[in-house]
């Protein structure tokens, strides 16, 4: 038995903002932003909670999926952005589906958080402990961000994307999730620090930090690396794959792994564009977006790679 991604679902919040709008509030413009990134919009919550935006992309990927709640042996989210330390969001998802038989249990693995939730779906359905899951990424990073640093705060926007996940014949051929965390500071964020009656701290809290050249290069030098390695190892060549559904960060990655696997742009599908980086999200929001459209074929190869805090990476290819 294999993991097949049976539905997909994803919700962004209302407030739409140009980079245009951006530039009237901090020194930047939409010539800049464009040009370097290929970012025209991003979706930022006002009303919407990370919670809120997992539970109508959760029931979207279950009516999708044409699966009850009660079917569902797992849940997990992935996010870096929940709204409670604890309960995780994904027991708040469980309460809010009435997904009454599922184990529920949130990952943080940034914007790899998806590659991360499925593999070990994956895992866990091959050892037969599983038959239906529901995976998702839902992310309000809008609130980590430093809104003073114009390098950061311009890349992010929030939403979620989720994707349920029956045991079956055909789906998943080969998934993997990696990580090296002797690079993790050059994308990160402080949780609040130690504050008790014998060690005083100001209770500030941190925003998200960046060194963008180094996450770059990682980027581009892993991703290529990675998905050549997958498809090398179930036989399948770059040329056989219908869709490439990268993690939306920036186009000059997505070119420069199109260009590093021979392979042209209109495989791989943006949302980057309208959207943003939303991390985790990016990747099951892209997925529906092209599911939505029509555009997967069954029998249809495709791969899905996720990269980002941790450092961290992950990569799917797989039969639709
Ligand atoms: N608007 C206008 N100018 C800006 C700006 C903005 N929003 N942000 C930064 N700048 C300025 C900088 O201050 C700098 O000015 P200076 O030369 O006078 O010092 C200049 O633009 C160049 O900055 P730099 O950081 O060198 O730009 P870059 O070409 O490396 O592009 C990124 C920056 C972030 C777009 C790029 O590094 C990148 O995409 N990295 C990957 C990030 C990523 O994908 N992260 C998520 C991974 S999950």
């Amino acid at each position: 038995m294999t993991g097949r991604i049976c539905g997909t679902g994803s919700a962004l919040p209302h407030f739409r903002v140009t980079n245009d709008d951006l530039s009237k509030i901090m020194d930047t413009s939409d010539e800049w932003i464009r040009s370097r990134t290929g970012i025209e919009t991003r979706y930022l919550a006002t009303e919407e909670t990370t919670t809120s935006l997992a539970v109508e992309a959760s029931r979207k990927a279950l009516e999708n999926a044409g699966v009850d709640a009660a079917e569902l042996d797992v849940i997990i989210a992935a996010t870096v952005t929940p709204d409670k330390l604890f309960p995780t969001l994904s027991c708040e998802l469980q309460s809010e589906l009435g997904a009454v038989n599922a184990t529920a249990f949130d990952i943080s693995a940034g914007c790899s958080g998806f590659l991360f939730a499925l593999n070990t779906v994956q895992a866990y359905i091959e050892s037969g402990c599983c038959r239906k899951a529901l995976i998702l990424g839902a992310e309000v990073l809008s609130k980590i961000m430093d809104w003073g640093d114009r390098s950061t705060c311009v890349l992010f926007g929030d939403g979620a994307g989720a994707a349920v996940i029956c045991a079956d014949e055909t789906g998943i051929l080969k998934c993997v999730q990696r990580s090296d965390g002797a690079k993790g500071m050059a994308l990160h964020c402080y949780n609040r620090p130690v504050n008790n009656p014998y060690k005083k701290n100001p209770a500030d809290l941190d925003y998200t930090h960046m060194n963008g050249q180094e996450v770059y290069k990682f980027a581009v030098r892993t991703v290529p690396k990675t998905i050549s390695e997958i498809l090398a190892a179930v036989d399948v060549t770059p040329d056989e794959v219908s869709y490439f559904i990268l993690h939306q960060a920036n186009i000059r990655i997505i070119e420069s792994v199109a260009k590093r696997l021979h392979q042209p742009m209109e495989k791989f599908p943006l949302n980057l564009t309208e959207c943003g980086n939303i991390s985790a999200a990016s990747v099951p929001t892209l997925l529906d977006k092209v599911n939505r459209r029509g555009l997967l074929k069954k029998g249809d190869k495709i791969v899905l790679a996720g990269f980002g805090a941790g450092l961290t990476w992950g990569a799917a290819v797989l039969t639709w």
